[in-house]
């Protein structure tokens, strides 16, 4: 069952900037008005304040703006794929909060979602800045029971799911740097971390982690980030909606999951891809281990490798490391 603070925050979102009648909200709740009053107080002690004008209601008037779990689920479409919510003000890291979720055996999907992590991680081992700054950490985390081979092309489904989600949200046009980095203008977006337990030739664990620079100003960044991170307000010129944002890409990483595991997601796979691939064309080095590879991107085979053309004319597929686009 529902909190009655998320039922009142729903009822007070969807008539917004209307009033919500005090009667109403203690009917739908089956309570009194002075229950009402006290969850009301609840939410008040959370950062929400609102109006109330005698036989009109209430009307919400102002709302945290850092991450809030109640507005997350509160922002949740109705009918949307569900999971579970684990909302931390701090961790470690979420994907390490995920991975001991599972080994406690907590049922999937869940999403963790945290303000602040003490540990984030990157990609090969790197450090992922994570202070509380209006940005967002979360991991995804599924029990997906596939064999290996198909996760090669999971995190580059994820990532043009989240620019599409992103360009129609902000209505700016970011770009995926294969395999994990989202980008616009040339500066870092954010990045996904995929992170698979594999067991008896089965994936048994799935969590992907999220990384995307959304409010924190970019100077606040750490010096050596600033040149070349970017993040949503200032891509869009306006802070953005944490909470709406986080609600929208729940939904949408859920709903790209179950494409990618009933494998209905093929046919608009490549289209995608092609939209928001920032390689393709262009040239590129890419670094695997001690290895280097210079060449003209060809962008992605079947398999999601990716193809590089060198001074043979002769595409090679790379199925990891990590690339950088030599121009923008
Ligand atoms: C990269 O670009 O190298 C990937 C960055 C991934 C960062 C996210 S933040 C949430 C999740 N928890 C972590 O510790 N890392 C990922």
């Amino acid at each position: 069952m529902n909190p009655p603070e998320l039922v009142i925050l729903r009822e007070l979102l969807d008539r917004e900037p209307g009033f919500v009648s005090g009667t109403a909200l203690a009917r739908k709740l089956g309570m009194s008005r002075v229950g009402v009053w006290m969850h009301m107080g609840k939410l008040r002690a959370q950062g929400f304040a609102f109006e109330a004008v005698r036989s009109r209601g209430y009307r919400l008037v102002r709302r945290p703006t850092g991450l809030n779990p109640l507005l997350v689920l509160a922002h949740l479409k109705p009918g949307s794929r569900q999971a579970d919510l684990l909302c931390l003000p701090e961790v470690d890291s979420t994907n390490d909060e995920a991975e001991r979720q599972l080994a406690a055996g907590r049922p999937t999907p869940f999403v963790v979602l945290a303000r602040r992590q003490t540990v984030g991680r990157g990609r090969f081992g790197r450090v992922w800045h994570s202070e509380d700054n209006g940005n967002l950490y979360a991991s995804f985390v599924f029990r997906p029971q596939l064999e290996p081979g198909r996760m090669q092309t999971f995190t580059l489904w994820m990532g043009a799911n989240l620019c599409e989600l992103v360009a129609n949200f902000c209505h700016i046009e970011p770009g995926i740097k294969w395999p994990n980095d989202l980008y616009f203008s040339g500066r870092k977006l954010g990045g996904m971390l995929t992170e698979a337990r594999v067991d008896a030739d089965q994936i048994r664990d799935l969590v992907f982690g999220l990384g995307l620079n959304v409010n924190c100003p970019r100077a606040a960044l750490p010096a050596a980030l600033v040149p070349q991170a970017t993040t949503l307000a200032e891509c869009t010129g306006h802070p953005l909606d944490l909470n709406r944002l986080a609600a929208a890409i729940i939904g949408r990483v859920l709903a790209a999951y179950e494409q990618f595991v009933e494998d209905s997601h093929r046919s608009t796979f490549a289209d995608m891809w092609n939209r928001f691939d920032l390689l393709r064309g262009k040239p590129v080095t890419l670094v695997q281990g001690s290895r280097r590879v210079a060449g003209i991107a060809g962008g992605i085979d079947d398999e999601g490798s990716l193809l590089i053309r060198g001074e043979n004319g002769r595409p090679q597929r790379f199925h990891a490391g990590e690339t950088t686009l030599l121009e923008h």
